[in-house]
């Protein structure tokens, strides 16, 4: 679906049961600020969490609620309202409506629509990650998918019954932009967690080791990431580039920072490390500016932390991706660096006058275990589709 195109996308959003049925709201009102035109639809459990009301403040309509509503029959019935939408999105899906809805039932107004409708109809199932782990509702899964219907997530994390794992409703703004872009949902439910820019290491308060990293390859991954579905955390030195849509992003400064933001992320599937991170700092940053004395100055450098062989040596490791800016051998550096940090997959590029660095463009070299590809000249963010074509490639997923 293309929401530049000159019709504004018409987009049914359903409502079902849950605690994250408040989360709708902001969905309904990115879709609207999206230029989409959107009606609301919820179920009867789904008005104790929310009241119609918010929602027929934000969407600009009167909510539906029931099947047979004398008033709102004779203006648009619920077979105009199916035929009526480009789309449909239910979020938050509960395991009871997934239950319904995979066995045919049009017990409600949210349901016969489903079934009425020839659009795309969307899920973005919402649960307790037992509920979700249940062999019931992994079936009901199956049968929606085998059905046609596309399922937004869930994604994993902290949950509102207290406990942690797969069953969060994606993020607002994920169902957006898997919405409107309509990509392959093929990282749906994955967490994935992307290092990005070039770190600062201070020297004193005003002066900093940096480099020429743009930032521009790793925001390209996170956005190419959340188009396919995923949730994602991107973890950003200093840069002045727009936070992809759907993005939760960590700013940090210096390698440390960096570190210490990858380490407090526990479970993670997919793990990016595009960042330019400092191979040193400077030992004790001083806590005034230093002063000139026409004096030769040295600064003592200490190692920094390798973050990816850290995420790399995890117990319960993800999918590793990292990169490598050579000036020469390519192939042979990238190979050894991607041993020697337990990579799964390598990015590999040239760099020098004109080449790599601060650019929207690239040219890569992919190796993994028993392969590689050669990804030429092209925009980073056709690179990152084709790095995530690669990873599926390599894992069969
Ligand atoms: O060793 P080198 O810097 O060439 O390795 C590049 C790869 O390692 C990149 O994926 C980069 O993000 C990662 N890296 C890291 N922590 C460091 C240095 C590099 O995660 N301290």
């Amino acid at each position: 679906m293309n929401v530049t195109s000159t019709q504004p996308a018409r987009i049914l959003v359903g409502v079902s049961g849950g605690i994250a049925a408040y989360k709708a709201v902001a969905l309904v009102r990115r879709l609207v600020e999206a230029g989409c035109e959107v009606r609301v639809v919820m179920t009867e459990a789904a008005t104790r969490f929310v009241t119609p009301l918010s929602f027929q403040a934000v969407s600009g309509h009167p909510v539906r609620t029931t099947l047979l509503d004398a008033e709102a029959e004779s203006g648009m019935d619920h077979i105009a309202l199916a035929r009526w939408s480009d789309a449909v999105v239910v979020a938050p899906a509960s395991a009871d409506l997934m239950a319904r809805l995979a066995n045919g039932l049009a017990d409600d107004l949210l349901t016969t629509l489903c079934l009425a409708t020839s659009a795309p109809v969307h899920l973005a199932p919402t649960m307790n990650r037992q509920m979700w782990a249940h062999p019931a509702t992994q079936a009901n899964r199956a049968r929606l998918v085998e059905h046609g219907v596309t399922l937004l997530g869930p994604a994993a994390g902290a949950q509102a019954c207290g406990e942690t794992g797969e069953g969060r409703m994606l993020e607002p703004e994920a169902i957006v932009a898997a919405l409107l872009v309509g990509a392959r949902q093929d990282l749906a439910g994955r967490h994935v967690v992307v290092t990005a820019g070039g770190t600062r290491e201070p020297i004193d308060p005003v002066r900093f080791i940096a480099n020429r990293s743009s930032g521009r390859m790793g925001f390209a991954l996170a956005a190419e990431a959340v188009r396919r579905g995923a949730a994602v955390t991107l973890i950003a030195g200093p840069s002045a580039l727009p936070t992809p849509t759907g993005v939760e992003r960590v700013d940090v400064e210096t390698a440390r920072q960096m570190q210490a933001a990858v380490e407090s992320i526990a479970s993670m599937d997919i793990f990016v490390g595009a960042a330019a991170v400092a191979d040193y700092r400077v030992a004790a940053p001083a806590d005034r500016k230093l002063k000139k004395s026409g004096e030769t100055l040295s600064l003592e450098l200490v190692p920094n932390p390798d973050i990816i062989r850290e995420v790399a040596s995890r117990t319960d490791r993800p999918f590793v991706i990292g990169f490598a800016a050579e000036t020469d051998h390519l192939r042979e550096h990238a190979a050894a660096k991607r041993e020697a940090k337990g990579m799964d997959l390598i990015c590999a590029n040239e760099v020098g006058a004109d080449k790599g660095f601060d650019r929207p463009d690239n040219a890569l070299l992919l190796l993994w275990g028993d392969g590689e590809r050669e990804l030429p000249q092209a925009d980073k963010r056709h690179l990152a589709g084709e790095i995530f074509d690669t990873y599926h490639q390599i894992t069969q997923d």
